[in-house]
């Protein structure tokens, strides 16, 4: 028996609005909750039981996944009254793993989209003896993540959380967010207060002379924190570029859930995920994008890497690079939007209210 603990509990604010209404994991990629594909790799390595440390909008994710029969594990939910960050959140879970003190138990990131060898990293840890594994992945700006420095042997010597000055910058390996600890650390994380992982659990353990064992490993990795990235990771999946056993179709160009309507002259490229009841009306040109549930999409659109929220409606030949359009947002026709634009739940852009461009 493996057992894993999820952590869904943050606020996800690089991804607002996607997530004033919908918790991170619970953000559809490639059709399907993010968390699915997540909870689907974790099963297809062996795991079976799985605890859920919930905080933001925890009200959601039971009702959607239950007791995790359907997709054969055993799922708990724990949710903080006040978010207890990401080493609190680990502890705040403890009472409920079925593990023996110097049992390995997993832990991941709700956010992380990757190929991660997640057997292979729960077997170098037994043989290493570590206390606790991190996943690591090298990355070109490591500014916006966690640097984990290793020795010759893998064993970790710092770990430096969002470092702030040039002399921090001292590797390109980062913390991938999924780890195994010995299930006798995690009950050692202080209770009752917010405590971080990364700024005060792992540097804490350095100091003690405890064994962080690094794994650097260079699979399809992504963090979907930010809309670019989410658009990215969705498209990726679709594409079959990012594995998932949770795709809900035949990986390819394209992805177009059952009920949605396409009209037959739209051109749907890309990696592009068309959800439930959405309908995409004729000429629309739409590459690498996220069209949610009950969107409508007007004649000519032309959309890329691009999301469109939840019965959102993008009118006639609007153009869309790199938006963000809010669930039951209005973009009206003629609109012409771009990179890191966010339209906000149910706003309403007037027909030709935004340009880049002075033809038309
Ligand atoms: N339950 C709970 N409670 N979960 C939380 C809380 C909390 O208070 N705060 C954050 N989380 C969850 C988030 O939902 C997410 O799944 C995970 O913990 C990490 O939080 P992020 O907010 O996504 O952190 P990050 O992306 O800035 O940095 C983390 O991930 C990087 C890799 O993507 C760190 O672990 C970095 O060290 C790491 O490099
Ligand atoms: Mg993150």
């Amino acid at each position: 028996m493996t057992e894993a603990i999820l952590l869904v509990g943050g606020k996800g604010t690089r991804l607002r609005p996607l997530t004033v209404n919908t918790p991170k994991p619970m953000v559809p990629a490639a059709g399907v909750p993010f968390l699915t594909h997540q909870l689907a790799r974790a099963r297809a390595a062996g795991v079976d039981h799985i605890v859920l440390a919930t905080s933001y909008l925890s009200e959601v994710f039971e009702p959607h996944f239950g007791d995790g029969s359907s997709l054969g594990l055993s799922l708990e939910y724990v949710t903080e009254d006040e978010p207890l960050g990401t080493g609190g959140a680990i502890r705040n879970v403890a009472q409920r793993l079925r593990s023996g003190p110097d049992d390995p138990v997993l832990i991941f990131n709700g956010d992380i989209l990757t190929g991660l060898d997640i057997r292979g990293l729960i077997d170098t840890h037994t043989t290493s003896g570590a206390d606790v594994s991190l996943h690591l992945t090298r990355v070109t700006d490591p500014r916006a993540f966690g640097l984990v420095p290793t020795d010759d042997s893998g064993r970790v010597t710092a770990f430096l959380e969002k470092p702030q000055t040039p002399e921090e910058i001292v590797t390109d390996q980062i913390n991938a967010g999924a780890y195994v600890f010995r299930r006798s650390i995690i009950d050692a994380i202080p209770t009752g207060r917010p405590v971080s992982v990364e700024r005060e659990t792992f540097p804490d353990l350095l100091l003690a002379g405890a064994h962080l064992q690094g794994i650097v490993d260079s699979t399809y990795w992504l963090d979907l924190g930010t809309p670019q990235a989410f658009v990215r990771g969705s498209a990726d999946l679709v594409l079959g570029r990012a594995p998932s056993p949770a795709v809900p179709g035949r990986c390819g160009d394209r992805l177009v859930l059952e009920s949605a309507s396409v009209a037959p002259d739209a051109k749907l490229t890309g990696g592009t995920v068309v959800c439930e009841g959405a309908v995409i009306h004729s000429g629309a040109r739409i590459d690498g994008s996220v069209i949610l549930a009950g969107a409508v999409v007007e004649e000519n659109a032309v959309i890329t890497s691009s999301l469109i929220g939840v019965g959102a409606k993008v009118g006639a030949r609007v153009a869309l690079t790199g938006a963000v359009i809010g669930d039951g947002a209005v973009v009206g026709a003629d609109n012409e939007l771009r990179d890191g634009v966010r339209v906000w739940c149910d706003a309403t852009l007037p027909p030709g209210a935004v340009r880049f461009s002075s033809d038309q």
